[in-house]
């Protein structure tokens, strides 16, 4: 079996609220996307790794040189992440068969390592729905609604037993995963793509992941993850 990597990078940061995408800013004494580029690249099963970034991206040449090798940028990004991913699927038609692996990985979770991407392999195996790294949810979770005056209110107690934090990477055959995000209607209304694959029946597997794989998303996320960049492996 042959696995890939695709890692969208064409979001825009909002909620990191920078300076530009937050996956250039340094993280660890590197641009963010880096150190996912770099596991991948480290991994002895992955044969390839693409990063799909936005058409008019000017900082990608800087952060990946042409020169490096096992690496291939992909200006396709879109909308939304589920389009960045989607297009990139597309631009790789002719190049990865059907039955190919694709590992599709956010840019902005820097903490990924060789040994986690070897245990989603491991973990999914051959199973035909895939699978994804993933987090027993360790809190109370609640359900909000708005109160009387507004404000929140916890409606109910939401049973933790059962659910899971999703992470990337989420591993699935190229012709499932395109054609799952292929189906879906409103790119808007996922967040990752085992829920596409889920839509058109799969269960995909649950691999435990770690907290260091968690995803840059607010400026306070930076330092947790140089915390963790800090160690050196899981
Ligand atoms: N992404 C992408 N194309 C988009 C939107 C997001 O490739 N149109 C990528 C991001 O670059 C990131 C991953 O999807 O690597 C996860 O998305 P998220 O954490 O939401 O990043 P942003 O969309 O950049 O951040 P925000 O939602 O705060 O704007
Ligand atoms: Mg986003």
């Amino acid at each position: 079996p042959r696995y890939f990597a695709l890692l969208p990078a064409a979001g825009v940061g909002a909620r990191m609220a920078a300076n530009g995408p937050k996956q250039y800013l340094t993280v660890g004494g590197k641009p963010m996307l880096r150190h996912a580029v770099d596991a991948f690249r480290a991994a002895p099963l992955v044969n390839h790794t693409y990063v799909v970034v936005s058409p008019d991206d000017g900082v990608i040449d800087a952060v990946l040189p042409s020169e490096l090798d096992g690496v291939t940028v992909l200006r396709v990004g879109g909308a939304t992440r589920m389009d960045s991913v989607l297009n990139g699927l597309r631009a790789l038609a002719g190049q990865l068969a059907d039955h190919d692996h694709v590992m599709v990985h956010d840019a902005a979770r820097p903490g990924l390592t060789p040994a986690l991407i070897a245990r989603l392999i491991e973990g999914v195996g051959n199973d035909p729905a895939g699978g994804l790294l993933a987090l027993p949810v360790v809190d109370t979770m609640k359900r909000g609604a708005p109160g009387a005056d507004g404000a929140s209110v916890s409606a109910a107690t939401v049973p933790r037993n059962g659910l899971w934090s999703a992470q990337t990477p989420q591993m699935f055959s190229y012709a499932l995963l395109l054609r799952a995000l292929g189906s879906v209607a409103d790119a808007n209304a996922i967040t990752d793509d085992a829920s596409a694959v889920e839509m058109l029946g799969y269960a995909p597997r649950l691999i435990e992941g770690h907290p260091r794989n968690l995803k840059v998303t607010l400026p306070a996320d930076i330092r947790i993850a140089e915390m963790y960049l800090a160690q050196k492996e899981d």
